[in-house]
């Protein structure tokens, strides 16, 4: 494991929640006004939450799923304001027995909002409460033990229940299935974060100009939270290398600070590209492999690295492992091999797109663009 001055610059660009992130709270937006972008999932929202209202019914479970830091459980927040009732937030992991969650429910009010965070960590058994709690609104309970055992049915309120996770691939199909919508959250454009970042500038009271936010939003991989992690980073070198305000000058100074570059990689991306490169020759190699060889955990390249380099083009996942596509190469100054796509065609690999269904499925839900 490398540490050093790499963490400093990881803790930057990491999607997960930081300490830093406090104040996470005062910028998250309320109502669907402040809330930018997702135009395809917010439109969608918007009609089912208006049509539930009408009927006086609760809205139908919801999955939300994609990267961290893109506004899932911010989008929960909206839901349950919109819908005018209580928002109850717990996750996955937290939930450690089925009584927990059966408690939980008994406790809902009508038309309340449940919000699961991490839904794909739950356990099983807890998992299993959950499904005639979601098609029934009802709890299957065992009173008793032995021969005498005999289950009894509770009615509960009509509630809604909003899933979150990175891993929608991770999550078993009965539960999956049981939610009435699913929507998968993008990364956004830069003209998007450009309006997220100046609406919260505006409440911290930062100055930044156009160019500042333009910058700075073309290098924040497509996340607000990592972009309103710059913005507040950025502050602090205005504030004590020029005159307060975040300029071209600035973000640019400032994020060469951070070590993050042009297309907003940081040492980490450009780890994980020139490892394939330089130890796999292009791969394909498996996603364990990358992860020893690179020192990081499997699963944060696949839910925080990967989706972004995959947006740009930059690595391929294929059925036999992650491939380094040739803008990849480009973009790390290297050149590619001239062999690569015969090399991959030979073991029966296209760039693009995977050959093998049951792959392309799980991709499709972890994010990946359809092609
Ligand atoms: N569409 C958006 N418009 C404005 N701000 C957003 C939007 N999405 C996310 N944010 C900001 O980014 C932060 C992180 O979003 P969050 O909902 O916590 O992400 P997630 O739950 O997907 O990890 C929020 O505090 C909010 O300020
Ligand atoms: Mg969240």
């Amino acid at each position: 494991m490398e540490f050093t001055d790499f963490e400093h610059d990881e803790r930057m660009i990491a999607r997960e929640r930081l300490p830093e992130d406090r104040d996470e709270k005062s910028l998250r937006p309320l109502t669907w006004a402040d809330y930018s972008g997702q135009k395809q999932v917010t439109d969608n929202l918007k009609i089912f939450i208006e049509a539930a209202m009408r009927r006086g019914e609760a809205l139908d479970h919801c999955l939300l799923y994609g990267p961290p830091g893109l506004g899932k459980t911010t989008l929960a927040g909206i839901i349950a304001n919109e819908m005018g009732v209580n928002l109850r937030i717990t996750t996955g992991p937290a939930i450690e027995k089925a009584g927990d969650l059966a408690a939980l429910l008994t406790s809902l009010q009508e038309r309340e909002v449940l919000f699961i965070d991490e839904i794909h960590r739950l356990n099983r058994s807890v998992e299993e409460v959950l499904y005639p709690a979601m098609e029934d609104f009802a709890l299957d309970i065992m009173i008793g033990k032995g021969p005498a055992a005999r289950s009894i049915r509770l009615d509960l309120p009509r509630f809604t229940l909003i899933g979150a996770t990175t891993r929608a691939g991770m999550l078993s199909a009965p539960l999956r299935d049981r939610f009435g919508m699913v929507h998968r959250l993008e990364l956004y454009k830069p003209e998007e974060l450009k309006v997220i970042l100046k609406r919260d500038a505006d409440i911290l009271n930062i100055g930044i100009d156009e160019d500042g936010l333009d910058c700075l939003a073309r290098r924040s991989r497509g996340t607000p939270r990592i972009a309103i992690r710059l913005l507040k980073r950025l502050r602090d070198y205005a504030e004590v290398r020029g005159g307060g305000v975040i300029d071209r000058d600035i973000a640019e100074f400032g994020l060469e600070q951070l070590a993050i570059d042009e297309m907003g990689l940081d040492l980490t991306d450009r780890r994980i590209m020139s490892t394939i490169a330089e130890k796999f020759l292009g791969g394909p190699v498996g996603l364990e492999t990358l992860a020893a060889c690179t020192g990081e955990d499997a699963g944060t390249i696949e839910d925080v690295y990967e989706p972004f380099l995959m947006q740009c083009g930059f690595i391929a996942k294929t059925p036999r492992g992650r491939v380094l596509a040739p803008a990849g190469w480009k973009h790390l100054g290297l050149t590619c091999p001239k062999d690569l796509d015969k090399r991959l065609t030979g073991m029966g690999i296209s760039m693009k797109g995977s050959s093998d269904p049951s792959q392309i499925t799980i991709d499709e839900m972890i994010g990946k663009k359809e092609k």
